[in-house]
């Protein structure tokens, strides 16, 4: 049977359209949104896409909004669920019930730069090299079994948005490259650690552009 994923946005949804339009194997079957007002819902009914909104701002505790979205979530029996520019941090509780098939992305090259304002803390740091990571969420904010990561330079002069920009492009390739291993089966969590199967391996996890 045909695999189906979740996708969870808060915001401008462009990591969303890039699962979207990466025609992974296996169907959409919901985008679900922590804010009313999230710009990639259009986006998503636009396409035929079901959308549903679990507002944090209408709970009362964290765990109560955690409840309402796993309830929302499971409504479509999901072998794989994506956070895509998710802004909330989930609990523990959550976690554990998606455990192995709760994939993030994070706008550095973790364990580098968890949190927030990553091109920022990483224009700071003045590091030469940045990226993005998907990996596998666990209740630890930004940590987990590492998929894929993709590396761009820091170039002289680059603003936050220009290092965005740059790492951003990358997760619009790395993010539908995880997925699509997850969901044809290649990836399994041997000791805490991502094994890819098949023709895949520990160096394809690795993404160096040109510049
Ligand atoms: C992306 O850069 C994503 O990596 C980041 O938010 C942006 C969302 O953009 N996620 C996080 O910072 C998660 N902690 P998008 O809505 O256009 O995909």
């Amino acid at each position: 049977m045909a695999k189906n994923y979740v996708i969870l946005i808060s915001g401008r949804g462009s990591n969303m359209q890039a699962l979207i339009e990466a025609k992974l194997p296996g169907r959409c079957a919901a985008v679900i949104a922590n804010r009313p007002d999230a710009a990639g819902l259009a986006w998503a009914q636009a396409r035929g896409v079901p959308t549903a909104v679990v507002d944090h701002k209408a709970y009362e505790s964290r765990d109560a909004f955690d409840a309402a979205l796993a309830v929302e979530i499971e409504r479509h029996a999901p072998d794989l669920v994506l956070l895509a520019g998710f802004m909330r941090v989930l609990g523990q509780d959550f976690v554990t019930r998606f455990d192995g098939r709760l994939l993030n992305i994070h706008p550095s090259l973790l364990p580098a730069f968890p949190g927030l304002r990553t091109h920022a803390a990483a224009l700071a740091a003045d590091v030469k090299i940045h990226g993005c990571t998907v990996h596998f969420v666990t209740p630890a904010l930004d940590c987990g079994p590492i998929v894929i990561q993709a590396a761009v330079p820091v170039l002289p002069g680059d603003t936050e948005a220009d290092l965005a920009a740059r790492v951003l492009a990358q997760e619009h390739i790395v993010y539908p490259q995880a997925a699509r291993w997850f969901l044809e089966g290649r990836i399994g969590i041997v000791d805490g650690r991502v094994a890819l199967a098949g023709a895949a391996t520990a160096a394809t996890a690795l993404r160096v552009p040109q510049a």
